[in-house]
């Protein structure tokens, strides 16, 4: 197949996928189709989380497609993610069976701490009173004995800051294996990407696109002069040039979609490349953070009491 998946490696001796499916704000009664679709097309890296409520819909797919011999478990790799009320380490495990049993799997690929964030037990939304002090290091010993159990192959963290990854580094017994994080040609995470490297730590990215369809977020990222500049000189689409540049810097990219022919479209970055002259150009964009996370912030309640203290000051 021209357009064959490629891999980046992972500290725990895994094979991650360069590309995988999105599945945040992929709605019930589309999410199934999309992952369907996706796994036919090629993708073999399906990017979930308990917080997005659509496990139980990925399940029951996964569960037909492995019936209807299309893909193998070990072919897979299933990304999930541990939610902001399941910090305290005695719910870590029970938050992990839960996902498991929603996508009917016996373990996941990869288990990520979704946000440096802790909120009550059991609470439901945003409300900063039941924003609580996180505790990393405990809640990243309870993910090492997944670790440790096999129910989860590889553990890592996501929207972690550099110094708050570095802060897990030094207390970590198993060292994280990917911090996925917001990164597009507009977020480009340079420090971030580069710290990731030097300690041995996939970077990987979220919203590779900028996420167009989100109303709340004010980014153009597919319309910047430069990506479409690019794009028509190498006649390729902006999507798949963004995505392609994120390739070529070294990081797995996870774009969503729910249209079959999109779906199609971002796995076609394979079998060309951006060349040199072009991807310096990148360097020029001017750089915004888009997922600011200000629903994670309060000046009362919780850890952080602004965005800056969120990101230690890359915002
Ligand atoms: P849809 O699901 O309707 O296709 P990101 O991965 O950066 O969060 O972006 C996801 C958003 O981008 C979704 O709104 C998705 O819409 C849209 N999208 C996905 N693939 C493409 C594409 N190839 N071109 C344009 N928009 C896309």
């Amino acid at each position: 197949m021209a357009n064959a998946i490629k891999f980046f490696d992972l500290n725990t001796g895994a094979k991650i996928p360069s590309v995988g499916l999105g599945t945040w704000q992929a709605e019930s009664g589309l999410v199934g189709a999309a992952v369907s679709a996706a796994v036919k097309i090629g993708y073999r890296h399906i990017d979930c989380a308990q917080i997005y409520g659509n496990e139980k819909e990925i399940g029951e797919v996964l569960k037909k497609l492995f019936e209807d011999g299309v893909v193998k478990r070990e072919e897979l790799f299933i990304t999930s993610k541990l939610w902001c009320t399941d910090h305290a380490p005695e719910d870590v495990p029970t938050a992990l069976d839960r996902t498991l049993k929603d996508l009917q799997l016996g373990y996941v690929d990869l288990y990520l701490i979704h946000w440096p964030v802790r909120f009550k037990k059991g609470s439901v939304g945003f409300n900063p009173e039941n924003f609580l002090q996180p505790d990393i290091s405990s809640t990243w010993k309870a993910m090492e004995a997944l670790y440790d159990t096999g129910k989860a192959r590889a553990i890592g963290v996501s929207n972690f800051s550099w110094k708050k990854l570095g802060d897990l580094l030094q207390v970590a017994r198993v060292p994280p294996a990917v911090n996925q994080v917001e990164c597009h040609p507009s977020w480009q995470q340079t420090k971030l990407r580069e710290f990731c490297k030097s300690k041995g730590v996939h970077l990987s990215g979220y919203s590779p696109l900028g996420s167009p369809g989100t109303t709340w977020l004010k980014g153009d990222v597919l319309k910047h002069p430069i990506l479409n500049t690019v794009a028509q000189k190498l006649g390729k689409t902006p999507a798949e040039v963004a995505l392609r540049w994120g390739l070529q810097k070294g990081h797995s990219v996870l774009p969503k979609s729910t249209y079959e022919g999109r779906i199609k479209e971002n796995f076609d970055v394979f079998d060309w490349s951006i060349p040199d002259d072009l991807f310096a150009k990148f360097s020029e964009i001017e750089q915004a953070r888009l997922l600011r996370g200000d629903s994670f912030v309060h000046e009362t309640f919780g850890s952080y009491r602004t965005v800056e203290e969120l990101w230690d000051g890359e915002i």
